[in-house]
Protein backbone atom coordinates (compact mmCIF):
# COMPACT_ATOMS: atom_id res chain seq x y z
CA UNK A 1 0.00 0.00 0.00
CA UNK A 2 1.46 3.43 -0.90
CA UNK A 3 2.87 5.79 2.17
CA UNK A 4 0.53 7.38 3.96
CA UNK A 5 2.07 10.56 4.32
CA UNK A 6 3.76 10.74 0.94
CA UNK A 7 -0.20 10.87 -0.24
CA UNK A 8 -0.36 13.60 2.20
CA UNK A 9 2.76 15.72 0.93
CA UNK A 10 1.06 15.11 -2.45
CA UNK A 11 -2.04 16.36 -1.44
CA UNK A 12 -0.31 19.57 -0.15
CA UNK A 13 0.20 20.59 -3.86
CA UNK A 14 -3.35 20.61 -4.77
CA UNK A 15 -4.74 24.42 -3.75
CA UNK A 16 -7.87 24.31 -3.09
CA UNK A 17 -10.40 26.86 -1.55
CA UNK A 18 -11.12 26.72 2.45
CA UNK A 19 -15.56 25.97 3.24
CA UNK A 20 -17.10 25.64 6.57
CA UNK A 21 -19.75 23.15 6.52
CA UNK A 22 -22.29 23.57 8.57
CA UNK A 23 -25.49 21.13 9.90
CA UNK A 24 -28.48 21.72 12.22
CA UNK A 25 -31.51 19.57 12.28
CA UNK A 26 -32.29 16.42 14.87
CA UNK A 27 -28.89 15.52 15.98
CA UNK A 28 -28.14 19.52 16.24
CA UNK A 29 -25.82 21.88 15.20
CA UNK A 30 -21.99 21.30 13.89
CA UNK A 31 -19.50 23.24 11.39
CA UNK A 32 -16.45 21.74 10.38
CA UNK A 33 -13.57 23.68 8.04
CA UNK A 34 -12.84 21.69 5.00
CA UNK A 35 -11.33 21.62 1.29
CA UNK A 36 -12.90 18.11 -0.07
CA UNK A 37 -15.36 19.83 -1.89
CA UNK A 38 -16.58 19.32 -5.61
CA UNK A 39 -18.94 20.74 -8.20
CA UNK A 40 -20.19 16.99 -9.48
CA UNK A 41 -23.31 18.15 -12.05
CA UNK A 42 -25.48 21.06 -12.29
CA UNK A 43 -28.69 19.18 -13.06
CA UNK A 44 -30.15 18.58 -10.22
CA UNK A 45 -27.00 20.86 -8.86
CA UNK A 46 -24.99 18.59 -6.61
CA UNK A 47 -21.89 19.13 -4.84
CA UNK A 48 -19.97 16.01 -2.81
CA UNK A 49 -17.92 16.75 0.15
CA UNK A 50 -16.11 14.08 1.98
CA UNK A 51 -15.61 14.22 5.87
CA UNK A 52 -13.75 11.90 8.12
CA UNK A 53 -16.02 9.35 9.98
CA UNK A 54 -14.18 9.82 13.35
CA UNK A 55 -15.40 13.23 13.53
CA UNK A 56 -18.35 14.64 15.42
CA UNK A 57 -19.38 16.32 12.25
CA UNK A 58 -19.77 13.11 10.65
CA UNK A 59 -22.18 11.72 12.60
CA UNK A 60 -24.51 15.20 12.72
CA UNK A 61 -24.37 15.46 9.19
CA UNK A 62 -25.52 11.74 8.62
CA UNK A 63 -28.46 12.27 11.23
CA UNK A 64 -29.25 15.78 9.95
CA UNK A 65 -29.07 14.96 6.12
CA UNK A 66 -28.19 18.18 5.60
CA UNK A 67 -25.31 20.42 5.29
CA UNK A 68 -24.38 24.14 4.31
CA UNK A 69 -21.07 24.52 1.96
CA UNK A 70 -19.57 28.26 3.24
CA UNK A 71 -16.79 29.14 1.40
CA UNK A 72 -14.68 31.50 3.10
CA UNK A 73 -13.17 34.83 2.40
CA UNK A 74 -9.21 35.35 3.09
CA UNK A 75 -10.09 37.52 5.53
CA UNK A 76 -11.88 34.71 7.46
CA UNK A 77 -8.99 32.79 7.83
CA UNK A 78 -9.33 32.65 11.62
CA UNK A 79 -12.96 31.28 11.30
CA UNK A 80 -11.11 28.31 9.03
CA UNK A 81 -9.08 27.70 12.46
CA UNK A 82 -11.94 27.75 14.54
CA UNK A 83 -13.97 25.66 12.55
CA UNK A 84 -10.74 23.12 11.85
CA UNK A 85 -10.37 23.38 16.22
CA UNK A 86 -6.89 24.97 15.41
CA UNK A 87 -8.19 28.26 17.56
CA UNK A 88 -9.06 26.81 21.23
CA UNK A 89 -12.88 26.80 20.83
CA UNK A 90 -14.73 24.29 21.95
CA UNK A 91 -16.71 22.67 19.42
CA UNK A 92 -20.03 23.68 20.65
CA UNK A 93 -18.92 26.98 20.87
CA UNK A 94 -17.49 27.83 17.39
CA UNK A 95 -20.63 29.17 16.51
CA UNK A 96 -21.09 31.73 19.06
CA UNK A 97 -17.34 33.44 16.99
CA UNK A 98 -19.01 34.09 14.03
CA UNK A 99 -22.15 35.95 12.52
CA UNK A 100 -24.84 33.01 11.06
CA UNK A 101 -28.59 33.17 10.18
CA UNK A 102 -30.46 30.02 9.06
CA UNK A 103 -31.05 28.50 5.55
CA UNK A 104 -34.06 26.83 3.90
CA UNK A 105 -32.68 23.69 5.24
CA UNK A 106 -32.41 25.02 8.85
CA UNK A 107 -28.51 24.50 8.81
CA UNK A 108 -26.17 28.06 9.38
CA UNK A 109 -25.01 30.45 6.42
CA UNK A 110 -22.14 31.80 7.80
CA UNK A 111 -22.76 35.99 6.72
CA UNK A 112 -19.43 36.16 6.11
CA UNK A 113 -19.50 33.65 3.30
CA UNK A 114 -18.10 34.34 -0.20
CA UNK A 115 -21.18 31.83 -1.63
CA UNK A 116 -23.07 29.62 0.68
CA UNK A 117 -24.37 26.23 -0.94
CA UNK A 118 -27.66 24.65 1.42
CA UNK A 119 -28.26 21.40 0.29
CA UNK A 120 -30.16 18.02 1.41
CA UNK A 121 -27.79 14.82 1.06
CA UNK A 122 -29.15 12.78 -1.53
CA UNK A 123 -26.48 10.17 -1.07
CA UNK A 124 -23.77 8.43 1.07
CA UNK A 125 -20.53 6.26 -0.16
CA UNK A 126 -18.42 4.76 2.71
CA UNK A 127 -14.48 5.32 1.42
CA UNK A 128 -11.92 4.45 4.23
CA UNK A 129 -11.92 7.08 6.32
CA UNK A 130 -13.86 9.28 4.92
CA UNK A 131 -17.54 9.35 3.96
CA UNK A 132 -18.58 10.67 0.45
CA UNK A 133 -21.86 13.02 1.08
CA UNK A 134 -23.32 13.62 -2.13
CA UNK A 135 -25.31 16.92 -1.57
CA UNK A 136 -28.03 18.65 -3.47
CA UNK A 137 -28.39 22.78 -3.81
CA UNK A 138 -31.90 24.02 -2.72
CA UNK A 139 -30.90 27.12 -2.29
CA UNK A 140 -27.44 29.85 -2.77
CA UNK A 141 -27.02 32.76 -1.47
CA UNK A 142 -23.92 34.91 -3.29
CA UNK A 143 -22.10 36.90 -0.71
CA UNK A 144 -19.72 40.07 -1.55
CA UNK A 145 -16.58 39.84 -3.97
CA UNK A 146 -14.20 39.32 -2.34
CA UNK A 147 -11.02 38.03 -2.03
CA UNK A 148 -11.29 33.84 -1.19
CA UNK A 149 -8.92 31.14 1.10
CA UNK A 150 -6.90 28.62 -0.55
CA UNK A 151 -4.71 26.12 1.43
CA UNK A 152 -2.26 25.08 -0.65
CA UNK A 153 1.68 23.99 0.92
CA UNK A 154 -0.03 23.40 4.43
CA UNK A 155 -1.09 27.10 4.73
CA UNK A 156 -3.64 29.72 3.59
CA UNK A 157 -3.75 32.11 0.73
CA UNK A 158 -5.59 34.88 -0.34
CA UNK A 159 -6.97 34.33 -4.56
CA UNK A 160 -7.75 38.08 -5.55
CA UNK A 161 -11.41 38.70 -7.63
CA UNK A 162 -10.62 39.63 -11.44
CA UNK A 163 -11.76 43.07 -10.84
CA UNK A 164 -9.24 43.61 -7.96
CA UNK A 165 -6.34 42.10 -9.60
CA UNK A 166 -3.04 44.65 -10.57
CA UNK A 167 -2.42 44.46 -14.28
C1 LIG B 1 -7.38 23.49 5.69
C2 LIG B 1 -8.12 22.33 6.29
C3 LIG B 1 -8.89 21.52 5.48
C4 LIG B 1 -9.60 20.44 6.01
N1 LIG B 1 -10.37 19.68 5.18
C5 LIG B 1 -11.09 18.65 5.69
C6 LIG B 1 -11.96 17.89 4.86
O1 LIG B 1 -12.09 18.13 3.65
N2 LIG B 1 -12.68 16.90 5.44
C7 LIG B 1 -12.57 16.59 6.78
O2 LIG B 1 -13.24 15.67 7.24
N3 LIG B 1 -11.77 17.30 7.60
C8 LIG B 1 -11.03 18.32 7.09
N4 LIG B 1 -10.22 19.06 7.91
C9 LIG B 1 -10.14 18.71 9.35
C10 LIG B 1 -11.33 19.24 10.14
O3 LIG B 1 -11.56 20.62 9.95
C11 LIG B 1 -11.14 19.00 11.65
O4 LIG B 1 -10.53 17.79 11.87
C12 LIG B 1 -12.47 18.98 12.31
O5 LIG B 1 -12.81 20.26 12.73
C13 LIG B 1 -12.58 18.03 13.47
O6 LIG B 1 -13.82 17.41 13.31
P1 LIG B 1 -15.07 17.72 14.28
O7 LIG B 1 -14.84 19.06 14.85
O8 LIG B 1 -16.24 17.69 13.39
O9 LIG B 1 -15.03 16.59 15.25
C14 LIG B 1 -9.50 20.14 7.40
C15 LIG B 1 -8.71 20.97 8.23
C16 LIG B 1 -8.03 22.04 7.68
C17 LIG B 1 -7.20 22.91 8.58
Amino acid sequence: MLDQSLFRTAMSKLGAAVSVVTSDGVAGKCGTTVTAVSSVTDSPATLLVCINRNSWSNKTIKANGRICVNVLAHEDEEIARIFAGMAGVPAELRFDHVAHHQGTTGAPILTSALVAFDCRISEMVECGSHTIFLAEVVQIELGEDRAGLVYFDRHYHGVAPTAQRIA
